[in-house]
């Protein structure tokens, strides 16, 4: 049962793909033919697949994805683990879900025209709300790049799969130990590469895939205040029909690119 939907991800990948290169040219490389939509030709003699629309490399007779692994002497290894704070895009297939900013909003991340990126700082306290640049920034392990005491995490809620980060505690030292709900979830399951992949681990395999599911925002009239929320590839929202799939990949950025408080 498993393999067979990991499968239907797969055929969905390559059917998207396939629409994509419909009286598409071939070219050439070397003496074989190819649908540049595809593949990538290296050196006149070596093709190396476009998975996402991110081509792969040549290394030693494979190919690998620079987002994971790097080559070194014709070996293909692990990029390092991410130790940077970063920065998140999700890139899908469709053109209009390429390269698109991951947004922190009232405890959800998402993409989108319509997604919000939220900050807030009170200078009350001494706090120099000036020097904070205001973008969503995640720190390796699970915390958020956030000043707030009691500090927010991000996590993959494990009852939907769902990304999202824990919201702030108030400036009252009292209850920053209180049992923040999605705090012992924080960074779970997740992999993050240097300038690289954000993968997830399911209890049977990582994945590379995450899905941008359509929500219409409480409040929003329908049609308007839409963003697609972020979303684990779990079996059951492997059933859902109104996503798109794509990968996340990070950049490495300065702490402080991020906010005192995501709201
Ligand atoms: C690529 O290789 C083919 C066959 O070996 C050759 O005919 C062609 O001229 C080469 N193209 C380039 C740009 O080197
Ligand atoms: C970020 O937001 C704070 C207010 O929360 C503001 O004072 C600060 O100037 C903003 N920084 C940038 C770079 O927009
Ligand atoms: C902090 O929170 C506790 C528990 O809710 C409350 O009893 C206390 O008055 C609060 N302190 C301040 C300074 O707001
Ligand atoms: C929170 O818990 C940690 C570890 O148990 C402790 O060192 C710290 O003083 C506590 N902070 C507050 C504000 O109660």
């Amino acid at each position: 049962m498993a393999v067979k939907r990991v499968v239907a991800v797969l055929a969905l990948a390559t059917s998207l793909l396939a629409t994509s290169v419909l009286g598409e040219e071939q070219a050439k490389c070397g003496q074989a033919s190819y649908y540049p939509s595809e593949y990538a030709c290296y050196d006149n003699k070596t093709l190396c697949p476009i998975t996402f629309s991110l081509p792969t490399k040549p290394c030693g007779g494979g190919c690998y994805s620079p987002e994971q692994y790097s080559c070194e002497d014709e070996t293909i290894k692990d990029l390092p683990e991410a130790t940077s704070p970063f920065t998140l895009t999700f890139s899908g297939v469709r053109k209009t879900f390429q390269n698109l900013n991951v947004k922190a909003c009232g405890r959800y991340l998402a993409v989108g025209a319509n997604a919000r990126e939220c900050h807030a700082c009170t200078a009350a306290g001494g706090t120099n709300c000036g020097t904070y640049q205001n973008s969503t920034v995640l720190l390796p392990g699970g915390e958020m790049a956030s000043d707030v005491p009691g500090h927010q995490y991000w996590y993959i809620n494990p009852t939907d799969g769902i990304l999202r980060y824990t919201e702030a505690l108030a400036g009252n030292a009292s209850l920053w130990n209180a049992t923040i709900p999605g705090k012992e979830f924080a960074g779970q399951n997740v992999k993050v590469y240097e300038n690289g992949l954000f993968t997830w681990t399911r209890e049977d395999a990582t994945t590379h895939w995450w899905m941008a599911c359509l929500v219409t925002l409480p409040g929003g009239a329908v049609g308007t205040a839409r963003s697609w929320r972020i979303y684990a590839p779990t079996y059951v929202n492997m059933e859902r029909g109104d996503c798109e799939l794509g990968r996340i990949f990070s950049k490495a950025v300065d702490r402080k690119a991020g906010v005192y408080k995501y709201p």
